[in-house]
């Protein structure tokens, strides 16, 4: 039996022969293809400069660290989001916090924003996420956030390929600073593993840019040592200077090729999605027990999940049964998140999930149903078909 899972990637012939073309150039890494990658997507989705990094991860942990997020500042994020969005603050020393979801999107509220940064005025970064590839309200984020003077780096991980409510593509970053992308093989496209940093500021992309690398500055910024730089007024060419505290966070040309071509794809991959999904929400219209978790956006989002709201206590099946069941029938389904401060570690650093009663009564409910570029309308209406077995 096929197996469906919630989400996969999409590689065809053209995916194939990009990497081929790339490994037979010569350049595997610190090639032409990742800035011809990194402008691609700037041009996207509209914003000045990108700076392509190994994973997602990596590029929270920079755009942390270029924000200026360190010891003795705090950083705010959703609590229905990865891990790896709330550890960017303890990356760099700093201290995370979070603000409860809005239960009709998933997306942290911005009113619960405004009240956490009212009580942690050492907040120094905001960090929305694009839950499921539905955009965050940016502008009240945006303005709570100024108000705070705290600044902006959205997570985008979940949303290539979405736009805001007035229309711009995630990413444009004009309500941030930054906007981190994940190139991960369930994204919106992939690169195997990857991420990017999107920005419309030349300072914070400079520095992006050495963070990436060991912190090394090459002669594309002004020397401190200028003198020891080039010799009867010819550069040296082995000279490079490091300023700060970078790390190894590079992606490959392999990685960029790969994602060149995905890239040519990527409407058509939301499009297809999009199409899934309101197949779904149709089906699911006139039930009660099993709902769509995001109903509005459904013209922007990128849909990179599918999260249904089910009412397990009426309908008289534990998430755990139906999920065996689902294995059982070829389907298989994901949970999008245990909230973060559930999860040991952050535990331990005194946080309590109960705070957050909108992440809490979310995760109850929700479960991620097969969504993916390949999915089948055949497929698609076997996962309706066994679902509404269950939850009728
Ligand atoms: C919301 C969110 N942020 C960040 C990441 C990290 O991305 P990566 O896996 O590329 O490091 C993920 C990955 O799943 C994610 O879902």
């Amino acid at each position: 039996m096929e197996m469906i899972s919630y989400g996969r990637h999409h590689i065809d012939e053209a995916d194939i022969q990009a990497v081929v073309d790339c490994l037979r150039s010569g350049a595997l890494t610190q090639g032409p293809r990742i800035a011809a990658f990194e402008q691609a997507v700037a041009a996207y989705v509209g914003a000045r400069y990108a700076v392509a990094v190994s994973s997602g991860t990596a590029a929270l942990h920079i755009a942390a660290l270029a924000a200026g997020v360190g010891p003795k500042s705090a950083l705010v994020t959703s609590p229905i989001t990865f891990v790896a969005s709330a550890n960017a603050a303890l990356y760099v020393g700093a201290r995370p916090v979070f603000a409860d979801v809005d239960p009709a999107t998933a997306n942290i509220s911005p009113a619960a924003l405004a009240e956490t940064l009212a009580r942690n005025p050492d907040v120094k970064a905001v960090i929305p996420v694009h839950y499921a590839g539905l955009s965050c309200d940016m502008p009240a984020i945006k303005s709570v956030a100024d108000r705070a003077g705290a600044v902006v780096i959205e997570d985008a991980a979940h949303a290539l390929g979405a736009r805001y409510a007035n229309g711009q593509r995630v990413g444009c970053c004009a309500d941030s600073l930054m906007t981190i992308f994940s190139f991960h093989p369930v994204k919106s496209l992939t690169t195997g593993e990857g991420g990017m940093v999107t920005t419309n500021d030349e300072e914070t992309y400079r520095k992006l840019l050495r963070l990436r690398s060991h912190g090394i500055n090459k002669g594309e910024d002004i020397f401190h040592y200028p003198e020891n730089a080039v010799t009867d007024g010819v550069p040296n060419p082995w000279y490079y200077e490091m300023f700060e505290l970078g790390f190894h966070y590079r992606i490959t040309d392999i990685q960029c090729a790969l994602g060149l071509s995905q890239l040519a794809k990527l409407d058509r991959f939301v499009a297809r999605r999009r199409q899934l999904a309101l197949r779904y929400d149709q089906a699911f219209a006139d039930s009660r027990l099993i709902q769509p978790a995001q109903m509005s956006g459904r013209e922007s989002s990128a849909h990179h999940l599918y999260p249904v709201r089910i009412d397990f206590s009426a309908a008289g099946i534990s998430r755990a049964t139906l999920m065996k069941e689902l294995r059982q029938r070829g389907i298989i389904c994901q949970v999008h998140y245990i909230p973060v401060p559930a999860q040991p570690y952050y535990r331990s650093r005194g946080f309590n999930p109960d705070d957050y009663p909108n992440a809490q009564a979310y995760y109850r409910q929700t479960l991620s149903i097969p969504l993916f570029y390949e999915l089948t309308d055949q497929q698609q209406d076997h996962v309706i078909a066994v679902l509404k077995e269950f939850l009728s």
